[in-house]
């Protein structure tokens, strides 16, 4: 008997995507056969970048980083659970950077599991990326600061060239 792949999914809106994203994704990975990255985006919410650099920012972002059995995938105005079942995932993995973020998570993760019975785990997130956020990068490249190495670099010059007068 064959059993089937286990796929995780790590959802999230990746406006723009962090080395922490990354350095979970990676993780997730490591634990599964396969991980789909979705990219949710939410009709209602202008964001900084469109849907499709997102995925570009993730996909050669992971590439960079040597992840093989990771994909990206956009959606729009979609539950999760939906989601979860349109690609085949019975766990979604998220990173918890402290207890502001499970403050957060837990009740979706609740939620979720309320509705389909998918489950969540955390992934502690790494200490050198305890502080960052794609919205506190945004700030501090909008007010002039340096995000070298809390991102991928191609993404810096992005948000540069998008958030600062003089990009
Ligand atoms: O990058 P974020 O803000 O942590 O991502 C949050 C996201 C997109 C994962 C969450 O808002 C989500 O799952 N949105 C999809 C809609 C949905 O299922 N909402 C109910 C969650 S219980």
């Amino acid at each position: 008997m064959t059993s089937r792949p286990r796929r995780a999914v790590c959802p999230g809106s990746y406006d723009p995507v962090t080395n922490g994203h990354l350095d979970v994704v990676a993780r997730a990975a490591a634990l599964h056969d396969e991980v789909v990255v979705t990219v949710l985006h939410n009709p209602a919410k202008a964001g900084t970048f469109s849907v499709a650099e997102r995925v570009a920012f993730v996909e050669r972002g992971l590439a960079a980083a040597g992840v093989r059995n990771a994909r990206v995938e956009a959606f729009s105005g979609r539950l999760l659970v939906d989601v979860c079942r349109e690609v085949g995932a019975d766990v979604v993995v998220k990173g918890l950077r402290g207890a502001t973020d499970f403050a957060y998570e837990l009740p979706m993760a609740l939620m979720n599991r309320h509705l389909t019975g998918v489950e969540t785990l955390f992934l502690p997130g790494a200490a050198e990326f305890e502080h960052v956020s794609s919205s506190l990068v945004k700030e501090v490249v909008r007010y002039g600061g340096d995000v070298t190495g809390l991102v991928p670099d191609e993404v810096r010059d992005a948000l540069v060239a998008r958030l600062r007068a003089d990009g």
